[in-house]
This record gives structure tokens, sequence and C-alpha cells, in this order.
């Protein structure tokens, strides 16, 4: 996973919290916290630290991670400039994930390793979207939905109406703009 969601993490819970309790994490998670933006880093690392942030906060890893998508997404906006400002809406955004925002994080970064979303029964304020990856984050990706959301200052209903890790076949989350 690139450091820039390492750096990003660390600037939420310093935000949130203090530097102190970043250290903390890093001490629990048993890993090095010596992240640049633009390296890339074992996976583990991010489970470790999201597992240590879950115990040492008290919140489940999946709560965990959606803070940190729902935080990150402005973070996101900042750090790759110009790349919400050509959006108006929630749906345009998240429409537009596998064929303009993350292929253009890819060109920024070939060695970004990226999810993919299908997309279906899409109708003007209503769609579901099946979340595919080998990471299998889904909360962090309904983190990032809910963020865009707030950048927007919309009013979205998110459902996680399937999830792998309850032992469906796919992720899948209703979004309704209302
Ligand atoms: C400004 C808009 C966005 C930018 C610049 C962006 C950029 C990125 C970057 C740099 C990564 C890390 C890739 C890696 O470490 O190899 C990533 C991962 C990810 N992005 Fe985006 N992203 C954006 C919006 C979104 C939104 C709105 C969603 C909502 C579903 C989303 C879902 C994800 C997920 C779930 C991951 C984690 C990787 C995985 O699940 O395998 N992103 N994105």
């Amino acid at each position: 996973m690139k450091g820039i969601i390492f750096n990003m993490f660390n600037d939420i819970v310093v935000s949130r919290f203090n530097e102190q309790t970043w250290e903390a994490l890093l001490e629990n998670a048993r890993v090095s916290g010596a992240y640049s933006s633009l390296g890339n880093y074992d996976d583990q690392d991010m489970f470790a630290l999201v597992g240590a942030a879950s115990h040492h906060l008290g919140m489940t890893p999946q709560q965990c991670l959606h803070w940190m998508g729902r935080e990150m997404l402005p973070r996101l906006g900042s750090f790759y400039p110009g790349m919400l400002e050509r959006f108006n809406t929630t749906f345009s955004t998240l429409k537009a994930l596998n064929n303009v925002i993350h292929p253009e994080v890819v060109r920024y970064h070939p060695d970004a390793v990226v999810p993919v979303f299908h997309y279906h029964e899409v109708s003007t304020n209503s769609m579901v979207m099946e979340y595919r990856s080998a990471r299998g984050i889904c909360s962090l990706a309904h983190g990032l939905m809910q963020g865009c959301s707030d950048y927007f200052n919309e009013s979205v209903e998110i459902d996680h109406i399937q999830c792998r890790h309850r032992g469906d076949e796919h992720c899948l989350f209703r979004i309704t703009i209302r």
C-alpha cells in the first residue's frame, strides 16, 4: 500500500487524538513508522496498525477503516489537486472511480494497486456498487463513499447490503441520494 495512505492515517490519528497516540499505535503494531509518501509498503503493516488502533481506541477494525476512509477523502483531494474539483456530486465521483480517478492515480504511481468497482441497478438517484479487491477492506470503501457525500454536502444513504466478511459472495453497497 502506498506510503501516502499511511501518512494520511498518521495525520487523521494525530488530528483527532495526538502524536503520543500515533506513537503508541506504531509500537503496538510493531511497525517502523517510516513511510515516505511515494514508497510502497506491506499491506500487513496497515492491517497491524488498524488492529492496534481498534484495540487502543475501542472500536472494531471495520469502524476504524470506515473512520479512516471518511477522514481520508478530503486529504486525497488535497494531495491530488484537481482530482475532485472536476466533479459536482457524490454520484458522478463514485461512477468515475474505475475510468478516471484511480487510473490517474496509477499514472502518477504505477505501483499503486487500486480496487475495482462494478455498478449495478444504476438510476438517477440510486445504484448498487460492488467492491472488488484482494485486500478486502470494504469498510474503507464505505468510509470513502461517506467522505464523498460530506465533501459535496449531500445527504446520501449508504447500505452495506452484502459483505464477504459476513459470508456473502460479493461486497455490495446500495447508495441512495436523498
Ligand atoms: C480524490 C479521490 C481519490 C483518490 C485520489 C484516490 C486515491 C487512492 C490511492 C492513492 C489509493 C492507494 C492505492 C495503493 O496503496 O496502492 C487508493 C485506494 C483505495 N481507494 Fe481510492 N482514491 C480516491 C477516491 C476514492 C473513493 C471515493 C473511493 C470509494 C469507494 C475509493 C476507494 C478506494 C479503496 C477502497 C482503496 C483501498 C485499496 C483496496 O481496497 O484495494 N477511492 N485510492
